[in-house]
């Protein structure tokens, strides 16, 4: 039994799907039996609770080959990284309680800086906490910032004909599919063959600009003149706001914004194949422009 946590968000629920078609029997957690019922009705059995309650989240490893574990993200938590240590570790304690040996875990590009990372210092300190765990087997995914985000920018292209964000237009990062990281995760959970703790960054098919990215999304919604604009600090956090970010999650998203400025996120394993995954961001912004579009 495969056991994942946020199987109905973007990753979770992509690594549960990829699991289900290759026949393994799968464990799917999260508060909502409704969000898991499309998993439950391919075969999967559910877990519907709270995974901030140990008790809750034991009971749901318990009896597990390996658990994909994540943290979900909280764009109201007052403060973000107080917020990922805790849910993390009511996860270390019931990876410990339920005694699982192979935990694959979701943390992120940049998850080797313990400060300047924005969100990410809390999946640095989540590496560390599950590190510290004696006998069980980790991986940790290292993905890059995920294409999904650009979602965010939908009420801007309507009503501004603009996407906007505090990164700016010409520096090259790397972005994923947050897909691509389900077939990786579901290869690892299945075959279980990684010892201690191990280090795996997802690096996206190439780095790109907000520049590139804007005209890939302009192109398929057959706007070419969509523009990109980099905002201010106070511009940014001001519209995270608005948006039903706390000040401090918004704080925390132009440190990270600030990080990919600054290219401090520089790849520790430099760009190879198997960092490399498939969706380009013309295959992203396809998909995008037939979302914009419905
Ligand atoms: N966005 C990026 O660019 C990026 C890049 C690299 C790494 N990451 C990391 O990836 C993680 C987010 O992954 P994601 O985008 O797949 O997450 P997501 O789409 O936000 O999904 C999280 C899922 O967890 C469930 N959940 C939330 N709170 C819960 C709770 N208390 N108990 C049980 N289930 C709960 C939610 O389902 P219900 O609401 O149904 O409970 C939700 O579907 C974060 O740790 C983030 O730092 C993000």
């Amino acid at each position: 039994m495969i056991v994942i946590m946020g199987a109905s968000g973007n990753v979770g629920s992509a690594v549960a799907s990829e699991l289900l078609d290759r026949g393994e029997s799968v464990r799917v957690i999260g508060r909502s039996a409704e969000h898991l019922q499309s998993l439950v009705a391919r075969g999967a059995e559910a877990a519907v609770g709270n995974a901030t309650e140990v008790s809750f989240l034991t009971e749901a490893f318990s009896g597990a080959t390996a658990v994909f574990a994540m943290i979900p993200t909280k764009r109201d938590a007052e403060n973000v990284r107080s917020y990922y240590n805790a849910f993390g570790e009511t996860i270390a304690r019931a990876v410990k309680n339920a005694r699982v040996n192979h935990v694959v875990n979701l943390s992120s590009h940049g998850a080797n800086n313990a400060e300047g990372a924005g969100p990410v210092k809390g999946l640095y300190d989540q590496e560390q906490r599950l590190n510290d765990l004696s006998g069980v087997n980790v991986l940790h995914l290292r993905p890059t910032y995920f294409m999904e985000n650009f979602y965010a920018d939908n009420p801007l292209i309507r009503e501004k004909n603009i996407m906007a964000s505090a990164i700016r237009e010409d520096v090259p990062f790397a972005v994923i599919a947050s897909r691509d990281i389900a077939p990786i995760a579901a290869d690892a959970l299945m075959r279980r063959n990684f010892v201690g703790t191990q280090i795996r960054e997802l690096l996206g098919e190439r780095d790109v600009t907000m520049k590139e990215v804007t005209s890939a999304i302009g192109a398929e919604l057959e706007k070419p003149e969509l523009e990109y604009v980099q905002l201010s600090a106070d511009e940014y956090t001001d519209l995270l706001q608005s948006h039903d970010f706390s000040e401090n999650a918004a704080r925390e998203m132009f440190e990270l914004c600030e990080a990919i400025n600054d290219q401090r996120f520089a790849v520790e394993q430099p760009r190879t194949a198997i960092n490399t995954t498939p969706t380009s961001i013309e295959e992203f912004a396809r998909e995008f422009a037939s979302d914009f579009q419905n």
